[in-house]
């Protein structure tokens, strides 16, 4: 029976136990065992596909079937797709009575399909679009669109996925919701599934540490946080995450 306080997943699982705010800040690793591919993995989308050409406004401007092509064809992946223990044990989390704030980079909803309740977006959802023309944003789930791009229904103006491209502000709505759920405290930080590119992801991880987080990177691979994390659990979520929870 290995002792929790020298193995690393064991001292972990006796913090989440006793824990009672936890922040797990995710990534696209997460839903890759759930078949959705990452963006900067070996079979990554950014391997195969200029993001420029894909995620900016400038892209959409261009061509906006094209891009609609790309997002019709994620949506199809994440209807197809099913949440992974990984998503599951975010969400036994929760229903174990903690309270869990799930900040996510995806625009899956496979957090919230697996039960997860306290969700936010930092870059948006794919099943939300937004009017260019009169700014109407709503939940659209239709699949296929019968004509790509796809029109409001208000104006036939151009719809858009809304999710954040590259180069645009960050919505503040989940911003201010993450940022207030530190200030209320962390116990435990888990940074699951991301490369952890962006400033703000760094910032949100250091600012739960800096609340009184233990803080967790869970990941195959080495990222920019390796090496502030307390704790590293070097594998995928969807074996690493039930083990922390069960
Ligand atoms: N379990 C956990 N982590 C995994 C797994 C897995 N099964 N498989 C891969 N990973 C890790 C990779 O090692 C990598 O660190 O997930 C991370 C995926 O990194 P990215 O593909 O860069 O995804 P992410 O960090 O979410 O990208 C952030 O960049 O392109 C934009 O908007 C896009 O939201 C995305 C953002």
């Amino acid at each position: 029976m290995k002792n929790g306080m020298n193995d690393p997943a064991g001292r972990t699982a006796e913090r989440l136990r006793a824990a009672h705010r936890v922040l797990a800040l995710t990534g696209a690793g997460i839903s890759a065992e759930s078949g959705i591919p990452t963006f900067r993995g070996k079979e990554g989308w950014w391997r195969k596909e200029d993001p420029t050409r894909l995620a900016t406004q400038a892209a959409f401007d261009r061509d906006p079937a094209y891009v609609w092509e790309w997002y019709q064809y994620r949506r199809g992946l994440v209807r197809e797709a099913e949440p992974n223990p990984g998503h599951q044990a975010l969400a036994d989390l929760e229903r174990a009575g903690k309270e869990v704030l799930v900040a996510t980079q995806n625009v899956d909803d496979l957090h919230e399909r697996a039960g997860s309740r306290n969700v936010a977006h930092i870059h948006g959802s794919i099943w939300r679009v937004r009017c260019e023309r009169c700014r109407r944003e709503s939940h659209d789930p239709t699949h296929p669109f019968p004509t790509l791009p796809p029109r409001c229904q208000h104006c036939q103006g151009l719809l858009r996925p809304a999710v954040v491209w590259f180069g645009e502000m960050l919505a503040h709505e989940p911003i201010i919701r993450i940022e207030n759920f530190i200030s209320g405290g962390v116990d435990v930080a888990l940074v699951i599934g991301t490369e952890a590119v962006f400033g703000y992801i760094q910032g949100f991880a250091m600012a739960a540490r800096r609340a009184g987080a233990l803080l967790v990177e869970v990941n195959p691979g080495q990222t920019p946080l390796s090496d502030a994390a307390d704790v590293r659990l070097q594998g995928p979520a969807g074996a690493v995450l039930p083990r922390l929870v069960g």
